[in-house]
């Protein structure tokens, strides 16, 4: 017999919920209401005993999605929406997750940081069969650890229709104290279907270098029609950021005010206070904002492309001001003090052993090579059927040797990036430690920037190890991690 208790929640397709509203539980969801930290967790500890069972459906369909301002764009969305509708569970939960594809293709859906059962991670014909169009699969995990985390669609470059959103387990005890929080997601968006760079798909012709994405978003607003973050005078605010981008890197900074980082990849870390950080697709940072500055506040995300900074506004509910300055952008967008990974202290690292194994690789890519789109491209000239490729010690994925470990191993992965990008490196599966903070991506900054990253291999199955730069990833920027039998 099973005694947990039931918490059903339908989000339709309809898209009639909100993002965060759709927990029945009153307790949650409800982003505009301030929350009181550890008082508030006291009380939810009683109404959800772990255990519980959070049920969502989503469902995967074509949709015609309104930014506002920019226009009708048609897209792939779970359940009408872009981002995804917010995922909320509280630590030690159980989530379950029923997806229907309305998709003309197969789909899966990864849960990105997530240290679940490798039957759960979503990846097609590697811990799936693919879910066929009209087909139904059932995703049953703990919501375990806590933190800020995302979903998204793990087939080809699916994510880059709209197929992500974010998924927050809510801690039981918090090493910081809040009145409020609010979940920012990060998107830059395409107009058309994803197309492999490289590819002679630019309107006019010649190849394809870089995503056309004709705007950066934060919780699926443009710029000119941001969205706004009420505070109050002497609040503390928790702000979830997280990128569900598919290329992206940004540099985030709000207007008058620095931040304190609390959590990186959802794993808490001591509290260090910057002006702005950087953050790769894949990655979430958890900040605290002391709201000491009363006024209307630019939130902003710029990137290296020609696109104007994602944005979003701060506004004190006891201010006057509405609306920060016409074009006003937050000082810590080109100054003030940048978050440097090697200064951040994880608070629950494992004891780590020296390795047991370690794989060294250098990264590398860029290049074109004869593409994989001449079945359905067949007039294109030999050019225009080039595509990029990225490797790994010259391999690239598919044609590339499994990394094979064993349980109760400690392996060491040594990435050395001798290419002209920045490869934000993903492990399924498991946390790594690089540096002094447990992580599940983290950026190889470009010429011969070197990272290390040690994990314990606690987690049976097989997983992949990628690029998150989804065109790196397709490109061929991934490994198979593969655990041998004892
Ligand atoms: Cu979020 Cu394989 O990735
Ligand atoms: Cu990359």
């Amino acid at each position: 017999m099973d005694r947990r208790t039931f918490v059903k929640t339908a989000i339709t397709h309809l898209g009639a919920l909100a993002v965060g509203a759709g927990l029945s539980s009153a307790t949650f969801g409800n982003q505009e209401k301030p929350q009181n930290g550890n008082s508030a967790l006291t009380s939810q500890e009683q109404a959800a005993p772990e255990g519980t069972l959070r049920e969502y459906s989503l469902t995967a369909e074509p949709t015609q999605f309104e930014i506002p301002s920019r226009g009708i764009f048609e897209k792939w969305l779970y359940n009408g929406k872009f981002p995804g509708p917010e995922i909320r569970a509280r630590e030690g939960e159980r989530l379950r997750l029923t997806v229907k594809n309305s998709l003309p293709e197969g789909t899966t859906i990864h849960w990105h940081g997530i240290p679940l059962h490798n039957s759960m991670d979503g990846v097609p014909d590697i811990t799936q069969p693919a879910i066929s169009p009209g087909g139904n699969f059932v995703y049953e995990f703990d919501a375990a650890p806590s933190g800020s985390f995302l979903y998204h669609s793990h087939f080809g470059l699916q994510p880059e229709r709209g197929l992500v959103g974010p998924l927050i387990v809510e801690e039981r005890k918090s090493h910081i104290q809040y009145d409020r929080e609010y979940t920012l997601a990060l998107s830059d968006f395409l107009a058309e279907a994803p197309r492999p760079l490289g590819s002679g798909m630019r309107p006019g012709g010649g190849a394809m270098v870089a995503p056309p994405y004709i705007m950066l978003l934060i919780n699926g607003r443009p710029p000119e029609a941001p969205a706004v973050f009420t505070v109050k005078n002497g609040e503390r605010v928790r702000l979830r950021l997280i990128n569900l981008s598919g290329a992206t890197i940004y540099r985030f900074a709000i207007g008058g005010h620095p931040f304190i980082v609390t959590h990186t990849d959802g794993r808490p870390v001591e509290p260090l206070r910057v002006d702005a950080l950087h953050l790769a697709p894949g990655e979430r940072y958890d900040v605290l904002v002391e709201a000491k500055n009363p006024g209307a506040w630019p939130i902003a995300a710029s990137s290296d492309n020609e696109l104007p900074p994602a944005r979003a506004v701060l506004r004190y509910l006891d201010s006057n001001e509405t609306a920060p300055r016409e074009g006003a952008l937050p000082e810590g967008l080109s100054g003030g003090q940048l978050l440097n990974l090697e200064n951040l202290r994880g608070m629950d690292l494992p004891e780590m052993r020296k390795p047991n194994r370690t794989f060294n690789f250098t990264l590398a890519g860029g290049e074109m090579k004869p593409g994989g789109m001449m079945s359905s491209m067949g007039t294109m000239s030999p050019a225009e059927m080039m595509t990029q490729q990225w490797t790994m010690n010259g391999q690239a994925y598919p044609s590339a040797e499994p990394l094979e470990i064993h349980q109760g191993e400690v392996v060491r992965i040594r990435l050395d990036n001798q290419s002209a990008m920045p490869h934000p490196m993903h492990l399924h599966g498991h946390f790594f430690r690089v540096g002094n903070v447990y992580k599940d991506t983290t950026i190889v900054w470009t010429h011969s920037k070197r990272v290390e990253l040690d994990f314990i291999a606690n987690n049976p199955g097989s997983w992949l190890f990628h690029c998150h730069n989804l065109y790196h990833m397709e490109g061929g920027m991934m490994r198979l991690v593969r655990y041998l039998p004892a």
